[in-house]
């Protein structure tokens, strides 16, 4: 049977929103969802898919990849088509991919050629762009994007100073730029200055290894940075999205924040939630680099204060920061820590294992699995009722869920394009059965059928409603506009 959009039934599961649970059929007509109800009457040449008795839950919504990304002397290894499809093989179905311009590059410029490379995308993406340098022409550039490109959300990248480091002057410029356009903007949060002194510092003391990034990086520095951020968002007067929140320091200060009213949303990655610091003292070279990241793995008190923020609302999104790259590619640190490619992979696990160690435990429902792994970020980015929810009109990106179904982790295994898996050898109970996008299945019984290019650039309007309902509350409370 074709696996294109025709018209599909999804009988007999439970759909999981974030707002509830109910028993009800699914009916898929093209691209879209034409109805939702029980014992629904299967229309005359329909595909039907039974569910079993298992769950039915909006596609996933990763916030932060990075397919193909020329980083630190090397391109990442996942392109398009292979990190999409290994999306869809773990129940993602959309992913918000960084432009990041290169030296000297317009942000409309790199977007055109992010856009160029993302033709080949199996599932949907879209774009947030970075903002790395300052003049008019970059500030017309914000325009033109957010206006006629869809892009509603600007990264700055507070560290990797002497590359694509945002210092204070441009995030000011480029805050007032975004509140002028209704843009929401998003950090990377750690002082780069300070990552620079101690890298150097550390590395001059003989460290060179993989054990020296997490030296170079304490929470402390991630701390700070989310700290300022926030108060110069808070400051201007603009939402702020704190990406990959990896610690108490920056948790804190987020909490600290959303308590007083403020608009800051956090992400937090699946990584940081199961795997701490340990992993830099392993005597493999190999094993200890292919968990060089930022900001780093942290101890295990720090792991336990994120689960806490994620089941207190205070992390509203779950992501992966996907950024392959393989052993080779890592190695170009062998003598120098500061050398080895920061990233890690995990598009094609964020679900299973978050499902496993977050629902499985009895830390988050099934609904709030599905707030922090599809709606809530729809919400933020704008594409709540298209995206991240079962409603009919809604496109049909939908999820499978089988509570019951086992894996094994390894690279050995995985669709992702790299050589290491974080996650090696961890058993995960529960995962996708099938996984449609956009009324296609893409993923059935183990098998992935997408297709290369059927992905869709998705467009972000900005003045997001969510973000407009928390600036009316935070004005009814404190009439003269300062978010307090
Ligand atoms: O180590 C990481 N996270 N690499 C990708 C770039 C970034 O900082 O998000
Ligand atoms: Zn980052
Ligand atoms: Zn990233």
């Amino acid at each position: 049977m074709s696996n294109l959009p025709g018209t599909t039934l999804i009988r007999g599961g439970t759909v999981v929103t974030a707002d509830g649970e109910s028993r009800a059929d699914v009916l898929v007509s093209g691209e879209t969802i034409a109805a939702i109800g029980a014992n629904l009457d299967v229309p005359a040449g329909a595909r039907v898919i039974d569910a079993g008795g298992a769950l039915v839950i909006p596609g996933g919504i990763d916030p932060h990849t990075h397919m193909e990304l020329p980083f630190m002397g090397t391109v990442a290894s996942e392109d398009f088509f292979t990190g999409t499809s290994a999306a869809a093989a773990g129940g993602t179905t959309l992913s918000l991919d960084f432009v990041i311009p290169g030296n000297t590059q317009r942000p409309l410029e790199a977007y055109k050629e992010w856009r160029g490379w993302a033709e080949k995308a199996a599932c949907d993406y879209s774009f947030h762009v970075a903002i790395t340098s300052w003049s008019d022409q970059v500030r017309d550039d914000m325009r033109t994007l957010a206006t006629e490109h869809g892009v509603n959300s600007f990264k700055h990248f507070m560290a990797y100073k002497n590359a694509i480091m945002a210092d204070d002057e441009i995030l000011i410029h480029s805050f007032r730029t975004a509140r002028e356009l209704g843009a929401l903007c998003t950090v990377h949060a750690e002082n780069g200055e300070l990552v620079f002194a101690l890298q150097q510092e550390i590395y001059d003391r003989g460290i060179t290894g993989p054990e020296g990034h997490p030296l170079s990086r304490p929470p402390e520095v991630e701390g700070e940075a989310a700290n300022r951020a926030i108060r110069i968002a808070e400051v201007l007067g603009v939402p702020l999205y704190v990406v990959h929140t990896s610690c108490e320091d920056a948790l804190q200060a987020v909490t600290r924040a959303r308590l007083e009213g403020q608009q800051v949303f956090a992400e937090v990655l699946i990584q940081h939630l199961v795997i701490d610091d340990s992993v830099y003292r392993h005597s493999d070279w190999d094993q200890a680099a292919g968990h060089v990241m930022s900001p780093p793995f942290r101890s295990k008190e720090h792991q336990a204060a994120l689960w806490r923020g994620l089941q207190a609302g205070m992390l509203q999104t779950t992501a992966t920061d996907h950024c392959c790259f393989g052993r080779e590619q890592k190695r170009a640190g062998l003598t120098d820590f500061r050398k080895i490619p920061n990233g890690t992979s995990g598009i094609e696990d964020r679900m299973a294992v978050l499902w496993h160690h977050g629902v499985r435990t009895g830390r988050l429902t099934p609904s709030e699995f599905v707030a922090v792994t599809s709606t809530n970020a729809a919400k933020i980015f704008n594409l709540h009722g298209r995206k991240g929810c079962i409603a009919v009109g809604a496109d049909a990106d939908l999820v499978v869920w089988d509570p019951n179904r086992t894996r094994t982790i390894s690279a050995k295994t995985h669709h992702q394009n790299i050589d290491f898996n974080i996650y090696e050898g961890m058993e995960v109970v529960g995962g996708p059965a099938v996984t449609l996008s956009r009324g296609m299945v893409v993923w059935e019984n183990g098998e992935l059928k997408t297709v290369r290019g059927r992905g869709r650039y998705i467009h972000r309007p900005c003045n997001a409603p969510f973000w407009q309902a928390q600036r009316i509350r935070n004005s009814n409370q404190n009439p003269t506009g300062v978010q307090r």
